[in-house]
């Protein structure tokens, strides 16, 4: 009979002790952003107000977040939340024109994962609402920049999503540091437009904070949240490089984003 009670009591003692954490703990580990803490920060959703991802607010008519948050989704099923840190009151509601996933999204797998939203209305940008600014250089290569990363993501692997946008401090961590800590993850190889955040383990990305923004110096958008191993548990979480894909972004900004393999460039909704 003993091995019967085993499962119970980790149950119970999981759903209590999840409890405890839950009202504690957010993103995973993180604390309540303050209103205008980051204004760049949306919520990606769909009409009905259901959080799907986050993103960043990179330009008055644009939207970065990750290529996995906007696949399959015609623009026109997508709302962005923007001007709040709460998601379900947003400060302004815009709307999805045109949708740009990068052409090798997804090849190899967890690369290129990145994707462009252009609203078909001006985004006012007031102290809630701002656009970050890309960078003009990357990161220093030994890991060492202070970031900070925000989301709606769940607070625990079966959690649910908080009603308050969450910031966590993270740190970038150099190529070589990242691969031996993903060493036990066969298929994630670490790519030249990935680059890794991570400060210890109970502190990190969850559910719904996908395509979300890893900022430097509270001004710079350097990273877009690409891959995590749910949720928090001692491994770096993985985020599109933003300096990478400078080019990609710039020259499909202007319309003149080409692909030399093409599988995909435009969704239009
Ligand atoms: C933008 O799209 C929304 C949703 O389709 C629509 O209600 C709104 O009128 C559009 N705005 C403009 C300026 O076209």
């Amino acid at each position: 009979m003993a091995f019967a009670w085993f499962p119970l009591y980790v149950f119970l003692f999981g759903s209590l002790f999840g409890d405890l954490l839950a009202q504690e703990h957010f993103i995973v580990g993180g604390q309540n952003a303050a209103e205008g803490d980051a204004p760049y920060q949306v919520s990606l959703q769909t009409l009905v107000g259901s959080h799907l991802c986050g993103g960043a607010i990179i330009s008055d008519r644009w939207i970065l977040t990750a290529g996995h948050c906007v696949k399959g989704y015609p623009a026109s099923r997508l709302q962005v939340a923007s001007g709040t840190v709460r998601y379900a009151q947003p400060g302004a509601l815009y709307y999805p024109e045109a949708i740009y996933l990068h052409c090798n999204y997804d090849s190899p797998k967890y690369h290129n994962d990145i994707g462009l939203l252009k609203v078909n209305e001006t985004i006012g940008f007031d102290a809630l609402t701002q656009a970050v600014q890309l960078p003009t250089s990357p990161l220093s290569p030994q890991g060492t920049s202070e970031l900070i990363f925000t989301g709606w993501g769940a607070q625990s692997a079966a959690g649910s999503l908080p009603a308050q946008l969450q910031r966590v401090q993270q740190q970038h961590l150099s190529r070589q540091a990242c691969r031996s800590l993903l060493s036990g993850y066969e298929d994630l190889e670490l790519g030249p437009g990935h680059i890794c955040a991570y400060r210890q383990a109970n502190i990190g990305a969850c559910h719904g904070d996908s395509g979300g923004p890893l900022v430097h110096r509270g001004t710079t958008l350097v990273g877009i949240l690409n891959f995590f191993v749910p949720c928090a548990q001692g491994v770096p979480d993985l985020f599109t490089d933003v300096m990478y894909y400078h080019d990609w972004m710039r020259q499909t900004i202007s319309g003149n984003g080409k692909c030399a393999q093409v599988n995909h460039q435009t969704i239009i909704g």
